[in-house]
């Protein structure tokens, strides 16, 4: 009867921890032992004793105030989001660290004036779009402000490449978020299902709508979407008074609360809510998730020197990285892959055997200093260095090695989500006369040639072909097929000589080249003039791609907004280009002969104002109202 008595004690008190781990912020991007993240016990006490002297929240006062999300599918789990707090503002809270306050640690409970009392939520996965019927899987779980009022949960037990239906809602209550809709992936032996993706990367919210977002989520037809990054900027732009998308706070970010509230305007875009409802996303950072051209130990307005220190008000880059990270793993619907590991956002996804997904983090994980415009002399100076890294070591050996086991274990393609161009890019043609610049952008792969020499011998010397790179951070689309110059014979007109294909792409609406689109074309042909392994050059549109994947071959389809000024469903066809298994290296004639825009090696550029009204499904001719490409903003 006793031990009866404690089974049940120790039953209870293990449903009770379930819940409590059931929010997976409590722990990431922290850590994986007692006493270093937030300490749950602590938590739970606070609904017993209200320890602030405040009642317990008022679940009517509850909203979810930014939809759901869902993200990192596996075959038998996937990450499910939401947000449900009694205040649409961020928690002010911005310590992170203070004294002897761990490492990335979520407690602010001491620094806070809101109810510390946890708010409970029930979720449910079902395969009905109205959440009918019996659920494939439910459970519980709880937040508070230390983490934002965000929830993120692993929901397990589900069926491979399955369509489910999710929601969440208030414990006790008709109070419920908008439903979700996700997808697992194929098991890791499944070679026969076809798989598309959509790409993204460079969402400004100040500079321009989202349209990409919103046509794609419209159209509804790729399985997965991946964010390259630059999912947010951390600059200020706009007068929120007079701008209705004036960024918000209005100054450069760099506090917890600061980015917090960044994120979280982003995540009221329609158009993004839309697609995060709809699609799981595989996303990873870049550079503005932190700070423009950041690197391992600083970026291009925070040095890691004390003038920086000073100006912006006593925050170190070691403390605003932090605080950047903190709030995207709490914000983004993603996995921690390794929970001793704070900053690792690097991760890999088996997508059946037909694809192979490695998402690298070129930036922030441990990457030699880059360019910082008063150091770009001495950055090109080294650019060939072979001790420089994009990666750091721990990251290039589980690089190399995910691609050699993608080989060994038969996958047939091998997609490489990473965030900067990888081809060599001879930029010359762009400078302006009597500019003193450098022939290659010393922020992208070219700036680290020792890295990308070390990539192209590992891919030769075990013979790993179908390699397909993705890129975004350049706001305008490069498609080229992967040589190793100088090492390696190209036959630019055939393919021949390469070992894959990058597919670069243009921005959701951060600004590109400039100019019109006229103008965007001289500029495309004399670059792919320069650079003889640049198939398709374009810089006018704002846009994204999505990729068509199965076991003989992969179609790329590229598409542009015709202006992100307005939020808008209308979308031009730019290019659209075929890989065929084996061949590593783009179809001939290269998207079949003729593009929309920019430049192409063989064939002609034929230009269009014949858009898809991703609403309706009609094509027509949109004409004279979209010559602005951009929000405008006051010079002064
Ligand atoms: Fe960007």
């Amino acid at each position: 009867m006793l031990l009866q008595g404690i089974s049940v004690a120790l039953l209870l008190a293990s449903t009770a921890c379930a819940s409590w781990d059931g929010n997976l912020n409590y722990r990431s991007p922290s850590i994986n032992h007692d006493g270093l993240g937030i300490n749950l016990r602590k938590v739970h006490k606070r609904m017993l004793t209200k320890r602030d002297g405040s009642m317990p929240q008022q679940t009517g006062q509850l909203n979810f105030t930014h939809g759901v999300a869902s993200g990192d599918p596996w075959d038998t789990s996937v990450i499910l989001w939401t947000r449900v707090s009694p205040q649409y503002e961020n928690d002010r809270s911005n310590v992170t660290v203070e004294g002897n306050v761990p490492l990335f640690n979520h407690e602010t409970e001491r620094y806070i004036q809101m109810s510390a009392s946890p708010i409970c939520v029930d979720w449910q996965v079902t395969k009905t779009p109205d959440m009918s019927g019996a659920p494939a899987a439910s459970g519980k779980a709880y937040t508070t402000s230390d983490i934002d009022y965000t929830i993120k949960i692993e929901a397990t037990g589900l069926n491979p490449f399955t369509t489910y239906y999710y929601q969440f809602t208030v414990c006790g209550t008709q109070t419920s978020s908008p439903i979700g809709r996700t997808k697992t992936s194929p098991t890791d032996d499944d070679s026969s299902t076809p798989l598309s993706f959509a790409v993204f990367s460079c969402s400004n919210y100040p500079n321009g709508y989202f349209n990409a977002y919103g046509n794609a989520a419209r159209k509804d037809n790729f399985d997965y979407a991946i964010h390259l990054g630059d999912y947010i900027y951390e600059t200020a732009k706009g007068n929120l008074t007079v701008d209705p998308r004036a960024a918000n706070p209005q100054k450069e970010i760099v506090t917890l609360y600061d980015y917090r509230t960044r994120i979280a305007q982003y995540r009221s875009d329609l158009d993004l809510s839309l697609i995060h409802q709809q699609h799981p996303f595989i996303t990873v950072w870049d550079d503005h998730e932190i700070a423009n051209n950041n690197f391992r130990d600083g970026s291009s307005s925070m040095n890691n020197t004390e003038q920086s220190f000073n100006k912006f008000g006593g925050i170190s880059f070691d403390t605003r990285k932090m605080n950047a990270v903190r709030a995207y793993f709490e914000w983004m619907p993603l996995r921690q892959a390794d929970l001793d590991d704070n900053l690792r956002i690097w991760r890999s996804f088996k997508m059946g055997k037909l694809v192979d997904l490695i998402m690298l983090d070129t930036r922030s994980y441990d990457r030699s200093i880059t360019g910082l415009n008063w150091n770009d002399d001495y950055i090109y100076e080294i650019s060939n260095d072979a001790g420089r890294s994009l990666m750091g070591s721990r990251q290039e050996n589980w690089f190399y090695n995910s691609l050699l086991e993608s080989k060994e274990r038969g996958a047939t393609w091998r997609v490489i989500g990473n965030q900067i161009v990888f081809s060599r890019i001879n930029s010359t043609s762009t400078q302006d006369e009597g500019e003193e610049t450098f022939p290659f952008n010393i922020d992208q792969w070219d700036g680290y040639t020792g890295n990308r020499n070390r990539t192209f011998k590992h891919l030769y010397d075990n013979m790993i072909g179908n390699n397909i790179m993705l890129a975004g951070d350049s706001h305008q689309n490069w498609v080229s097929d992967m040589i190793w110059v100088g090492e390696e014979n190209y036959d630019s007109a055939t393919g021949a000589g390469s070992i894959g294909v990058e597919f670069a792409g243009t921005a959701v609406s951060s600004s590109g080249s400039g100019g019109n689109l006229s103008s965007n074309i001289h500029g495309s042909e004399l670059i792919v003039r320069d650079n003889q392994e640049l198939q398709w050059q374009e810089g006018y549109y704002r846009g994204y791609y999505e990729m068509h994947i199965d076991a003989e071959k992969i179609e790329a389809r590229f598409f542009g907004s015709p202006s992100v000024a307005t939020r808008n469903p209308y979308e031009v066809s730019l290019a659209n280009f075929t890989v065929y298994s084996g061949e590593n290296h783009l179809a001939r004639p290269v998207a079949g002969g003729v593009a929309a825009s920019g430049a192409i090696q063989q064939g002609e550029v034929v230009m269009t104002n014949l858009t898809l009204n991703t609403e309706t499904g009609e094509w027509g001719y949109q004409a004279a109202e979209y010559n602005q490409m951009f929000i405008a903003y006051p010079t002064s």
